[in-house]
């Protein structure tokens, strides 16, 4: 509709330029070319102060009505353009701002393939990335995959500020460099709105999420589900051993498969039952340990990785670390105390948050939850002694946090609210954050 009134509004523009263009051909013509031609013979005649000029008559009706309906004419023009244009404005500022917005978010995925993708997956999707760590001396310990998470629900749980934050300046000392000019990255201020425009385009709906964070669940379940239900177990195994079978049998396999689907489906209403029969603690230690919905990666050691070896690297580490891959237990064991034992909770890029450490932030499991909810700000205070440190430090769990902060509504638009212009719901429920809760204050 609005795209509508801009294109009125540029018609009428047009119009008018082309019966301005029109009239001023139409005075060169008549002065230079038709007017012009008549200066011949003598100038005593010719000077036009000696032609005689229209008489009183002429002048006081024709000649005065032409003037007149001229400045009529151009009085209405001025008179009607003027408010059209003023109707058309707010509809062309919109269509302005979501074009731009369109190439604010095409060029910012154009960025993504090119400086994110490799690790953050194509999409955002997540992916890992090699990784070495040293010792604070830079000395080489081991080569590690480091996950990398998916920034399909990074919205929900930073603001587009605390978003801007990361990208700037990076998360060290994790794989995640500074990318902006002010933490020394190549990237200009107008990238990084392109990139933040790019991540708002592929955020999850809030249906899509929660049943995201469900199936991380269940995934963590399914063992044990399998062995306390024997039955489904046998059932499931011998209908996966049907498909092998099947070979090149393709109706035998596609019954086969339609077994294996059924069961997966008994499967998962069993796991969602089991997880609702959990006790609230247990249930949040699996939210806890629930990949990028959840708290460990950012607060147990070593959440984020997977050993892929000692490899050599010339005049570094200790020596019988460079000899060849071993396996992981192995290699975890030999490194010994170089590498920070993964104690749950012990802490990574977020705080340590066991023996008791919770209990002494929060006085009550409330003030816990409350903060979980909300996450922290910059330079804002919470529980007895804690201080946000901001820029996309511990994030927001239950509420989406938008451009709470951010200074610049205009330009990168708020992804919290939905076009009705109510509030989207937060990553977690308030229930799932109390299990978390209450998982935490017994670490
Ligand atoms: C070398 C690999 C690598 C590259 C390249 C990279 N990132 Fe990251 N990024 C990471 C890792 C690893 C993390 C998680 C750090 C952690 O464990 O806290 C991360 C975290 C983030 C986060 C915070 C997500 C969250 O929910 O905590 C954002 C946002 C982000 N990256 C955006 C980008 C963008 C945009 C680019 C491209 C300009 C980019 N990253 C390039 C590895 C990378
Ligand atoms: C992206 C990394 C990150 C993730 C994910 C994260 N946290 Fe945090 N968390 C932090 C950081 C950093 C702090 C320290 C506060 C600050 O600097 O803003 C913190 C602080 C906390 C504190 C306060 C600890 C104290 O003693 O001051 C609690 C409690 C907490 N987080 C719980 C959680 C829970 C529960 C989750 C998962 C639902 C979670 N965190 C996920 C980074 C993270």
């Amino acid at each position: 509709m609005h795209l509508l009134a801009a294109s009125t509004q540029r018609n009428l523009g047009m119009a008018i330029a082309v019966v301005a263009i029109v009239g001023f051909a139409i005075y060169l013509i008549y002065n230079v070319l038709w007017a012009g031609r008549g200066e011949k013979g003598s100038e005593l005649e010719l000077a036009p102060n000696r032609k005689p000029y229209l008489s009183d008559e002429k002048l006081e009706t024709s000649k005065l009505d032409l003037a007149l309906v001229s400045g009529l004419v151009t009085l209405v023009i001025i008179g009607v353009a003027l408010p059209l244009y003023w109707l058309g404005e707010p509809g062309r500022q919109q269509g302005y701002l979501e074009d731009s917005r369109r190439q604010f978010t095409s060029r910012g995925a154009g960025l993504f393939e090119e400086s994110c993708s490799s690790c953050h997956g194509g999409g955002g999707l997540g992916g890992n990335t090699d990784h070495t760590i040293t010792d604070d001396s830079g000395n080489f310990i081991a080569a590690i995959k480091w996950d990398v998470p998916a920034l399909t629900t990074t919205l929900y749980r930073f603001s587009e500020e605390e978003v801007r934050h990361i990208l700037n300046y990076g998360r060290p000392p994790t794989p995640m460099q500074a990318w902006g000019a002010p933490g020394g990255g190549p990237l200009t201020t107008q990238q990084v709105d392109e990139l933040i425009q790019y991540i708002q385009s592929i955020q999850l709906d809030p249906d899509e999420l929660q049943g995201e964070v469900l199936d991380g669940l269940v995934l963590q379940v399914r063992d044990d589900v399998l062995t306390a239900n024997s039955d489904l177990s046998d059932r499931l195994d011998e209908a996966n051993e049907a498909v092998a079978d099947a070979g090149a049998d393709e109706a035998a396999a596609e019954a086969a498969a339609r077994q294996v689907a059924v069961l997966e489906v008994e499967l998962r209403e069993a796991s969602e039952q089991y997880l609702r029969n959990l006790a609230s603690p247990d249930r949040g230690e699996l939210l806890f340990n629930n990949g990028v919905y959840g708290c460990a990666r950012c607060h147990t050691p070593r959440d984020s990785w997977q050993f892929t070896g000692p490899e050599t690297e010339p005049g570094a580490g200790p020596e019988e670390l460079t000899k060849g891959s071993l396996e992981e237990a192995e290699m975890i064991a030999q490194l010994g105390n170089l590498i920070p034992a993964d104690i749950p909770g012990g802490g990574g890029f977020g705080p340590n948050l066991t023996n008791g450490a919770t209990l002494r932030q929060f006085d009550s499991a409330e003030g816990h939850v409350g903060f979980v909810i909300i996450g922290s700000q910059e330079g804002v205070g919470y529980g007895n002694f804690g201080q946000g440190d901001g820029g996309g430090q511990m994030p927001a769990f239950g509420v989406c946090v938008g451009d709470r902060d951010s200074s610049e509504r205009s330009a990168i638009h708020g992804f919290c609210t939905l076009e009705d212009g109510s509030d989207r719901p937060g990553m977690l429920s308030e229930d799932q954050i109390q299990d978390i809760v209450a998982y935490e204050r017994g670490l």
